[in-house]
């Protein structure tokens, strides 16, 4: 039986499953561009259809640049994903942005290099929009899942911008500083090449960051470590589930007007016309 789905949720280190799926079907796609990172899952939360994949594998097998992000996107795309939500281990470059908090940022710095974040090229050129690289209409739905969530003394944070780093071994300490002093809120290694992709895909995306460490630019908190990540994220994945669970609730009950879904509609340049094939 051929599935599809809505809503796809993308999980990062610590996140591998979503406990409440029922129903569960594990769906294999071979896309154009490889195949995904792993099975998607496909359940219901509550009722409703989603499907899940586990960004670096269920084992945890791909580095943030081996990530098969544009099969990930293109299977989700081939089975009806409209939105997506993922989830992302994140270290704070902000005192306040605490360890187990949670940051829903709304912008990117891009320090990736290397990786192939577009679909277009090789004779379809396209430029679409992407100064708001992250659905508002989303974003505001799963802000609004996330304040029903009881973090104790933890916050979350709405907005922010999340610097999107190559990896795999962490920043050195004078990186940190700078991009503190740019501004940014959160780093990590996949969101941004995640959001691009998807924004070509015309899905709606965003994403949930959880803050693990205080990467290596605090004087009083030892520098971000494996063991730091695993052990604060091992706290926070139920959280990250409750409001993932909460949001596709309110996505379904009211599915947000996005303008990802048209993110095409003026972007493309080539005169697909003359092109045959
Ligand atoms: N993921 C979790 N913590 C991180 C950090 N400090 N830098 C990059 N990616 C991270």
């Amino acid at each position: 039986m051929t599935v599809s789905a809505q809503i796809g949720i993308i999980g990062g280190s610590g996140l591998y499953k979503m406990s409440a799926l029922t129903n569960i079907q594990e769906v294999n796609i071979d896309t154009p561009f490889g195949k995904t990172s792993d099975a998607l899952i496909y359940g219901e939360l509550s009722g409703t259809s989603v499907l899940f994949l586990a960004r670096h594998g269920r084992s945890h097998h791909l580095l943030p640049s081996e990530v098969p992000y544009r099969a990930n996107i293109y299977a989700m795309k081939s089975l009806g994903v409209e939105y997506i939500i993922s989830a992302s281990a994140v270290g704070s470059l902000q005192e306040y942005a605490r360890p187990l908090d949670i940051v829903l940022p709304d912008q990117f710095i891009d320090r990736t290099n290397g990786r192939t974040a577009t679909f277009f090229g090789e004779g379809v050129v396209a430029h679409v929009a992407f100064a708001e690289p992250i659905c508002k209409a989303l974003l505001s739905v799963v802000a609004s899942a996330a304040e029903n969530i009881d973090l104790g003394r933890n916050k979350v944070h709405k907005g922010g911008i999340y610097l999107c780093m190559e990896g795999p071994a962490f920043s050195t300490k004078a990186e940190s500083l700078l991009y503190r002093s740019w501004g940014a809120k959160v780093i990590g290694m996949t969101n941004l090449t995640e959001a691009k992709l998807a924004r070509e895909a015309e899905i709606a995306y965003a994403t949930i960051a959880l803050v693990t460490d205080y990467d290596c630019w605090h004087d009083d908190h030892e520098s971000v470590t494996v063991e730091m990540v695993v052990q604060n994220l091992q706290k926070n994945a139920a959280n990250a589930q409750k409001v993932i669970q909460n949001a596709v609730a309110k996505i379904a009950a009211n599915p947000p007007k996005s303008e990802a879904h048209h993110a095409l509609k003026t972007s493309i340049l080539t005169d697909l016309a003359q092109i045959s094939d």
